[in-house]
């Protein structure tokens, strides 16, 4: 993921962001905060997961002890997709990430979360980054996207369009749910590597659930700070990659003449799959819970 704010190019980093992992440098404290959170995504993703994120975890091995090397993990992905994984000290600059994803690197933050904020994250750490993305970049379609997506953010940054190409990346590969002959599966990383949200996104009567359209989500603000009032529902993987490959000349011409579409509301042409209460916002969310 990246910033919206100007960043430093912290000391010791590579020009392209880049550090090593340090993974000799991870305490047994920091192996089993992975764990707890792999153990307890693993108890409720089956059914729940897309079957590319699932058949991911397996090819990765992430099953195994502890916060996984990404040489090791980069290895067996390189040979699946040609993906690799670079450790990065956190958010970089977009021009920074959308090269590194044009050349189909995965930026991923070399950092764990503490035992005791299980569920807060001010930052992409590294089970977000590499549990909640990299499982998916082993689909070989899901793998043209994303390099796709990286070619997209280069041209839409010279052309002053980030703010709405940023919404196709929060509502698909961040918050995404698909359409399956088996019901709705959600592969978005915001999603499988929350627990709460895992559950929230798929059978919480309260959000809205509507058919993925590009120009419709980009058009569409997010949440960044609690659960999503709305997600979008992709056909299939392959869908989202030829929605990515069009010329998006047409829309960022269209986009700036026409107003954000309210985040709750829903539009007479829209796909409806759920038709959301908006409960649990309009009672405030986590600020009412907490
Ligand atoms: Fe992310």
């Amino acid at each position: 993921m990246s910033a919206d704010t100007p960043l430093t190019l912290p000391a010791g980093a590579a020009a392209d962001w880049t550090i090593s992992q340090g993974w000799e440098n991870y305490t047994a404290e920091d192996h089993q905060v992975w764990l707890t959170l792999y153990e307890r995504q693993a108890k409720i993703l089956p059914g729940r997961a897309c079957d590319a994120f699932i058949k991911g975890l397996d090819a990765l091995d992430l099953h195994g002890a502890g916060i996984p090397d990404f040489e090791r993990i980069s290895e067996k992905l390189r040979a699946l997709t040609g993906w690799t994984v670079v450790a990065v000290p956190g958010l970089v600059p977009d021009e920074v990430f959308f090269e590194h994803l044009a050349n189909r690197r995965f930026p991923a933050g070399n950092f764990i979360r503490a035992a005791d904020q299980l569920d807060y994250l001010q930052e992409p750490d590294v089970f977000h980054d590499v549990f909640g993305h990299v499982p998916m970049l082993t689909d070989p379609v899901f793998a043209d996207f994303m390099q796709a997506y990286g070619e997209g953010g280069r041209r839409a940054m010279k052309l002053g369009q980030l703010h709405n190409l940023a919404r196709l990346y929060w509502y698909t590969v961040e918050f995404g749910l698909m359409d399956t002959a088996e019901g709705l599966r959600i592969y978005g990383a915001g999603i499988v590597s929350s627990k709460s949200e895992t559950i929230f996104a798929l059978e919480d009567p309260s959000p809205n659930r509507i058919g993925f359209d590009l120009e419709r989500v980009m058009r569409t603000p997010y949440r960044i700070d609690d659960f999503q009032q709305v997600y979008f529902v992709i056909p299939s993987i392959r869908a989202l990659l030829e929605a990515s490959l069009q010329d998006f000349g047409d829309i960022y011409a269209r986009l700036p003449a026409l107003p954000d579409i309210p985040i709750e509301d829903i539009l007479p042409q829209d796909r409806l799959f759920t038709r959301g209460t908006q409960r649990y916002a309009h009672r405030g969310g986590r600020l009412a819970a907490a």
